[in-house]
């Protein structure tokens, strides 16, 4: 059912989330919550920060708000444990040491596209306490991410399905989550891919399947942000890879923050992510921010990269 079809009923994430664990939709509720203050502040909140990340990177002025605005808003529930941010060295701990759940936060990915107003969002991850972080992605207990764009989407999965909702407009729908989209599935095979620049520094074996979809007509789809670029990898089928670099083979995407929530929605829908072999829920985390190479999209597509890069690993006999 799409939202505005005819008159049916709006089912809000309100009644959606009502089928999970109690306090589980509470904490999706309050990131719901959230996202839509932060929506509203960007406007008022352009700029950079003139401080730095964890990760080297200089922050914006909404990267900062932001943070601080999920951290204490999520804290105050009383439902978190453990929170790690992005934006943050070391994960936060509840003092009396109770809370439900563990949450890992990128509280503004593709913060870059904000002056250029291009997509960005929320990227988030949901653990049972008893998994710390850095915490292996198969133990997801939800994901969601929040799309900043023409339209403020959002898409959870809490190991049932994939669902998506919309930010309706205040006079129609109370500026509620409406859902647009439920057990979402991503097409077989599709027909767009993003990958970033810089392809002499790309492993030969990456360069020559990018060729094989290049031959296959695949649209190019890059737009600078791991959450935009994916919902429509998402959306049509597809491709996405922050890859492996010759200068940087751990790439740029955090495991923790960017790679475990969004694989976890892409293999819930049906998809498969990769770490170049292997499932990106599978690897055994070693670093908080440590960063790993991203392979996500089509079933048939990434099975078909692994296949070539087991070749070429094969073919390596004499080096
Ligand atoms: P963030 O804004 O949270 O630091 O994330 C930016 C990431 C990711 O969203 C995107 O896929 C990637 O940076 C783009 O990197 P390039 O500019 O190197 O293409
Ligand atoms: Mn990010
Ligand atoms: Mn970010």
């Amino acid at each position: 059912m799409m939202i505005g079809e005819g008159e049916e009923k709006v089912i809000t994430l309100e009644e959606h989330v009502s089928e999970l664990d109690e306090e589980l939709a509470r904490v999706i509720l309050k990131i719901a919550e959230l996202s839509k203050i932060v929506r509203r502040e960007l406007p008022h909140r352009l700029g950079k920060a003139s401080t730095w990340n964890v990760s080297g990177e200089e922050q914006t002025k909404i990267d900062v708000w932001a943070n601080e605005l999920f951290t204490e808003g999520l804290m105050s529930t009383g439902l978190i444990n453990q929170l790690a941010s992005e934006e943050t060295p070391e994960a936060i701990e509840n003092k009396e040491g109770t809370g439900a759940f563990n949450i890992t936060l990128d509280p503004l990915d593709g913060s870059s596209n904000i002056e250029s107003n291009n997509l960005f969002g929320v990227i988030c991850g949901i653990y049972d306490a008893r998994h710390e972080l850095p915490a292996m992605g198969r133990n997801l207990r939800a994901a969601l991410t929040i799309l900043y764009g023409p339209l403020t989407t959002m898409v959870y999965c809490a190991r049932k399905g994939v669902h998506e909702f919309v930010k309706g407009r205040k006079e129609r729908f109370e500026d509620v989550y409406a859902l647009i989209n439920e057990n979402l599935k991503i097409p077989s095979k599709g027909k767009v891919y993003g990958v970033p620049s810089n392809r002499e520094m790309w492993l030969p074996e990456f360069r020559h399947f990018i060729a094989l979809l290049e031959r296959e007509n695949y649209a190019l789809r890059y737009g600078g942000s791991f959450i935009g670029d994916v919902n429509q990898v998402l959306h049509k089928g597809g491709f996405f890879a922050y890859p492996a670099y010759l200068d940087r083979p751990h790439g740029k995407l955090r495991l923790q923050f960017e790679a475990n929530p969004m694989s976890f929605i892409i293999e819930g829908a049906g998809g498969k992510s990769s770490v170049g072999r292997g499932s990106i829920l599978d690897v055994k985390p070693t670093a908080l921010h440590q960063r790993i190479p991203v392979y996500l999209g089509s079933k048939e597509l990434i099975d078909q990269m692994e296949t070539l890069f087991a070749k070429c690993r094969d073919a390596r006999l004499y080096y």
